[in-house]
């Protein structure tokens, strides 16, 4: 019989590499990939009235407000495929208010992924990332070249990685992060994140693989 599928939660501060370890889970796992901070650019992006009142929030480093940000989650999530192929929560619950109404609806991830990484790498990180609108992609303009001069050309920036938006986000991440961590204590896993992409990728691998394999023993009352 098919066991339950995967489901996961990645934490850590901005630039902490939620996104770019997501790609690799993702590749790996099958899961779908739900960020709040993509799915709200994308609506920002596409001009409508979630978009609208969202955009003065992300530009200046601020959380955009619960209601927008939960609604949005809590529809993906319901979604066939994410029920199907399991899921991988990405930037959410970022508040304790966040975390409260996915308790309420039951929704609760098998494990609890925090990304430590220090405060001034942070920052470079930010500073330097570089995406890709055609793919998707993220880069840095030091760690992870552009495959090509095309993909180099057409780059951009988001408009909340200046340095001093950055230092706001990390603010806000900062105090929210003790109260996010206590709905999940007993499902958490903290990992080293200020190491080589691979190495990090290869730590979150046995986890999951591990945790996967746990779930199918319980199910079969092993
Ligand atoms: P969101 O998009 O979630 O931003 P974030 O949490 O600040 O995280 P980032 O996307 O900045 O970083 P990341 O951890 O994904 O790192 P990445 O892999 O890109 O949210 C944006 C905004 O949306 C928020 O500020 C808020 O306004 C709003 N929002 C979102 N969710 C919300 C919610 N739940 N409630 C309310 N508002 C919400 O990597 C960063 C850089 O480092 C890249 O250049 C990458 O190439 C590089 N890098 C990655 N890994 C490594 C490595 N191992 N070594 C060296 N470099 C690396």
């Amino acid at each position: 019989s098919k066991s339950e599928p995967l489901k996961v939660m990645i934490s850590g501060a901005p630039a902490s590499g939620k996104g770019t370890q997501c790609e690799m889970i993702v590749q790996k796992f099958g899961l779908v990939h739900v960020s709040t901070g993509d799915l709200l650019r994308a609506e920002v992006c596409a001009g409508t009235e979630i978009g609208n009142k969202a955009k003065e929030y992300m530009n200046s480093g601020r959380l955009v407000p619960d209601e927008i940000v939960t609604a949005m989650v809590t529809a993906r999530l319901s979604i066939k495929d994410a029920q199907e192929k399991g899921w991988l929560l990405d930037g959410y619950p970022r508040s304790f208010s966040q975390a409260e109404s996915l308790e309420k609806l039951n929704i609760r991830p098998d494990v609890y992924i925090m990304l430590e990484v220090p405060d001034d790498i942070l920052i470079d990180r930010c500073v330097g990332r570089r995406l890709d609108p055609v793919t998707g992609r993220i880069y840095h303009i030091n760690n992870f070249r552009p495959e090509d001069d095309e993909i180099k050309a057409r780059l951009i920036t988001r408009p909340d990685d200046t340095e001093e938006k950055v230092k706001s986000r990390l603010q806000i991440y900062k105090q929210n992060a003790e109260t996010v961590l206590s709905t999940y204590l007993n499902i958490s896993k903290k990992i080293d994140g200020n190491r080589p992409k691979g190495v990090v990728f290869k730590e979150i691998d046995s986890l999951l693989s591990r945790v996967q394999k746990d779930k199918e023993a319980s199910k079969s009352g092993k």
